[in-house]
């Protein structure tokens, strides 16, 4: 059987990591515009390498939660697919092995001209200066606003071969991956995990579960591996 997992910030919120779109969220200290579009970089480089070099220094710092180790779990039993809007490496350093993530890594940064050369950085800041080994400026490997997510055909594959989608931690505001939900095929369950969920589905094929991802998600996975 195949579980598919959409992840977004709230997974990562008991971790200690902001959410965006939440009350006292990232969008509300700093002008996503300014910080995390290709023109807020060609404007200010120094200061979107800031804004991304405190991510990373932040994520050093903190460590996976219940719901990212309970989805670890899931491979003893499944093959298991994360597909993670988060650019944190909170799924990784819980164990689990096949991940996709759509909107970058924080730990990875890409030539600003050859976006084939993309280097591991851990939690290492950078800035301007740094440069590939063809000598141009590295930039973090991240999809801005306004830039296309690559790996969402891949993504869109993935779901559609799902027996079972687990959606955590996501408002669901962001496209194109917020459209994800929409290729789980009619057989296929889905569960969706997040506090605010009911505000944005009704729909009865949906198991709604209006709660914390670290209190709702390992319950969830003992079920579902006692059940299949
Ligand atoms: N457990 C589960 N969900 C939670 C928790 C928690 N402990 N805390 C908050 N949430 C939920 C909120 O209710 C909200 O629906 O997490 C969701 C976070 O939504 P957003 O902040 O919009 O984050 P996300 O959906 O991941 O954003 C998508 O937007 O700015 C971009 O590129 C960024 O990948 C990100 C994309």
């Amino acid at each position: 059987m195949k579980v598919v997992v959409l992840t977004g910030a709230g997974i990562s919120a008991e971790s200690g990591l902001k959410t965006f779109r939440d009350s006292n969220g990232l969008w509300e200290e700093y002008n996503v515009e300014e910080v995390a579009s290709y023109n807020g970089w060609v404007r200010n480089p120094g200061l979107v390498m800031e804004f991304y070099n405190k991510r990373r220094s932040q994520l050093s710092g903190v460590q996976p939660n219940a719901a990212h180790t309970a989805l670890a779990l899931l491979e003893n039993k499944f093959d298991v697919h994360i597909i993670t809007q988060n650019v944190d490496d909170l799924h990784e350093r819980a164990g689990s092995t096949t991940i996709t993530h759509l909107h970058g890594e924080l730990t990875k940064v890409r030539s600003l001209k050859y976006p084939e050369l993309i280097y591991s950085i851990g939690y290492k800041d950078i800035k301007l200066g740094d440069l590939c080994e063809k000598g141009e400026q590295l930039r973090p490997h991240i999809v801005w606003f306004g830039e296309a997510v690559p790996l969402i055909e891949y993504a869109a594959q993935i779901v559609e071969q799902a027996d079972i989608l687990l959606i955590i931690g996501t408002s669901l505001q962001v496209y194109p991956a917020a459209g994800l939900i929409h290729y789980a095929s009619r057989k296929c369950k889905v569960y969706l995990i997040d506090p605010q969920a009911e505000n944005y589905y009704g729909n009865s094929n949906i198991v709604i579960m209006k709660e914390k991802a670290g209190i709702a998600v390992p319950p969830l996975v003992k079920e579902l591996m006692e059940k299949h």
